[in-house]
């Protein structure tokens, strides 16, 4: 294959090399474009053809359904490692042993309380404030109480800020739960595990001792894992441009949450156990909802269908999808939401808008379904995505970090008004 791409711009040419991953994957750089072409860009809305960094983090193949973090596939991940693990491993690139595991957890457990003064925020918001608004202030607000946490320049300041949000963040998650539910913003437990006391801190009643439910342990580790890292989405690619300003790693976290928070994205657990309980409530009838996704006039959409890579199953979505059978089961849960769900896939497999455009059901169609047994609220559902995918946008701030990679700045292709002098108001119509 040759090693570079030749362009024909206004009857000249220019070559501009290739850029080969480790798994084939080829880019065509084109950081001297605008140079060489006097001033020609590309555009590319929503970034579709255009990467935007080189990562050794996650590996995507959407028409395979593949996805590995660091070489590893999510199954074997998802079956055998701990949620803390795949954080070490997404973070600083190998599996820890298990002296480095417990160093960790021991760093992060000594980081796990958060200003007594973070309680006054949160009391500041209204019952009523979406959960993933109050996660993304007290997470940015953290750094007015961290502020060493801001100016990182050397690794070793870089893993004190990393620990400091792994432990605070299931904190300020379980805060926001409580806070919703007018119960006591407390603590967990360090003699715990680290999924474990994110569960105790969320669910403890201040009356009664908190006893944890392996099946719920497990389900919930899995689905952290699941929601990890998924390369260069949305809300990591927020991370990455907001901390390529060298705000700091808070700051950057906190606009991922944001980004997150939409329907399209992060937000869709949400919206898709809404989207089932309005066909529930409105007797079941999947056949018109289908109807109305495909209805280009309706601006309804089937949510937690289709994705930007994957053009074939989700393959958290097929993990995900069993492990709501093994939970529910497990738990004695009869859910009939989770029997319209996949009904609604079938239906959808089946029909050729859904297949001729290669729209599958992606992570976010069935994760609800297993948060819902576990009781976690609905407008929670985004907030556990967060928890999830917290060690990835770490991962990916700090390699944008390591890389010393440049301030992220696009350009524009500009089509407004061209020059015209001023007018005074008297002369306006
Ligand atoms: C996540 O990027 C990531 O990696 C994200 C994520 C992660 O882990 O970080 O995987 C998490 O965000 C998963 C996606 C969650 N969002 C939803 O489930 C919302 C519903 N899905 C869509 O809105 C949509 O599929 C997106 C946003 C996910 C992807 O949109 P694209 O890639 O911009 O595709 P598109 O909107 O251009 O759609 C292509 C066609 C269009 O039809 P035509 O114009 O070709 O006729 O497919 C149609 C769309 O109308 N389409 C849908 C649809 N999704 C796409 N039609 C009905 N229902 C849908 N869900």
């Amino acid at each position: 294959m040759a090693n570079t791409a030749t362009l024909e711009v206004n009857g000249e040419k220019h070559e501009f090399p290739l850029v080969k991953g480790t798994e084939n994957e080829v880019g065509i750089d084109i950081k001297n474009l605008r140079s060489a072409t006097n001033g020609v860009v590309t555009i590319d809305p929503g970034y579709k053809n255009t990467g935007s960094c080189e990562s050794a983090i996650t590996f995507l193949d959407g028409e395979k359904g593949i996805l590995r973090y660091r070489g590893y596939s999510i199954e074997e991940l998802a079956e055998k490692a701990e949620f803390l693990e795949v954080a070490y491993l997404l973070i600083f690139g190998e599996l820890p042993t298990q002296e480095q595991l417990d160093k960790f957890h021991k760093d992060i457990k000594a980081q796990s309380v958060v200003d007594e003064d973070v309680r006054k925020i949160i009391d500041a918001f209204p019952k009523s404030a979406h959960p993933m608004g109050v996660l993304a202030s007290l997470t940015s607000a953290l750094t007015a109480f961290n502020p060493s946490s801001v100016n990182v320049n050397s690794e070793e300041d870089m893993y004190k800020a990393i620990v400091k949000i792994l432990g605070k963040f299931p904190v300020l998650v379980a805060w926001t739960l409580r806070k919703k539910q007018g119960l006591p913003l407390d603590y967990g437990d360090n003699s715990l595990g680290y999924v474990e006391n994110v569960l105790k801190m969320m669910f403890k009643q201040p009356n009664c001792e908190y006893e944890l439910d392996p099946i719920v342990v497990n389900a919930l580790d899995k689905l952290l894992i699941l929601h990890a890292d998924h390369e260069q989405n949305c809300s990591t690619s927020t991370v990455r441009i907001v901390g390529s300003s060298h705000a700091g790693l808070f700051a950057s976290l906190s606009a991922g949450i944001s980004a997150l928070w939409g329907p399209l994205h992060g937000g869709a657990n949400q919206a898709v156990l809404e989207m089932l309980e309005g066909i529930k409530a409105d007797g079941g009838d999947t056949k018109k909802y289908m109807a109305k996704a495909k209805d280009k006039d309706d601006p309804f959409r089937l949510m937690g269908f289709g994705h930007r890579v994957y053009k074939n199953f989700d393959p958290r979505a097929k993990i995900i999808k069993k492990s709501a059978d093994d939970v529910l089961g497990n738990l004695g849960v009869e859910d009939p939401i989770l029997d319209i769900a996949k009904g609604l896939e079938k239906e959808a497999l089946e029909d050729s808008y859904f297949v001729d455009r290669k729209l599958y059901p992606n992570v976010d169609f069935y994760s609800g379904i297993i948060y819902r047994a576990m009781n976690i609220p609905t407008d929670m559902f985004t907030v556990m995505f967060a928890l999830g995918r917290l060690p990835g946008w770490i991962a990916q701030w700090r390699e944008m970090r390591l890389n010393q990679e440049p301030i992220g700045r696009p350009r524009q292709i500009y089509t407004g008004e061209t020059h015209r002098p001023f007018k005074a108001i008297d002369k306006r119509s």
